[in-house]
């Protein structure tokens, strides 16, 4: 079984969507094994985004993931990973395909509503950052 680690960003949480995008990953079979709402400080928001630290958007990423408390959880499926980032639909919501949670409730490329991991080896990675083992449920 996969595992990936979904945020209900501080855009989605300001319009309080967080219920209807876990509703969807459910309603798709997907099993919810672990639940939390954090506002992350800025540390831990700087080692879940440590790969985009070169980047230039990344003060202002950082800035923006840490502005409102949000809703943390981790989905269990076959291919969760995957089946995941094609629900959620492309970064961009402009670009992002119909039907998908980008597409239906992003706002631009930053305020796109959630992040889902990019791969088996980093879901474990990023979970690891937000959750015990003893808040993951079978
Ligand atoms: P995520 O990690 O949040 O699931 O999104 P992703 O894989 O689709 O996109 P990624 O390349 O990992 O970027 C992480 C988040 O950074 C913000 N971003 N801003 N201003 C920009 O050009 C820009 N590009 C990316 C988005 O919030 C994106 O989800
Ligand atoms: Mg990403």
């Amino acid at each position: 079984m996969e595992r990936s680690l979904v945020l209900i960003k501080p855009d989605a949480m300001e319009r309080g969507l967080a219920g209807v995008i876990i509703g969807r990953l459910q309603g798709e079979g997907l099993n919810l094994v672990a639940l939390r709402m954090l506002h992350m400080d800025r540390a831990l928001a700087e080692r879940h985004y440590a790969v985009h630290k070169d980047k230039p958007f990344f003060k202002d990423l950082v800035d923006y993931i840490i502005s409102t408390p949000k809703v943390d959880a981790v989905f269990e499926g076959r291919g969760a990973v995957e089946r995941i980032r094609t629900i959620m639909g492309a970064t961009d919501p402009a670009r992002a395909a119909a039907g998908t949670v980008r597409k239906d409730f992003g706002l631009d490329v930053q305020r796109n509503s959630t992040h889902a991991s990019d791969s088996p080896e980093n879901a474990e990675k990023e979970i690891s950052l937000f959750f015990t083992k003893n808040e993951i449920f079978d």
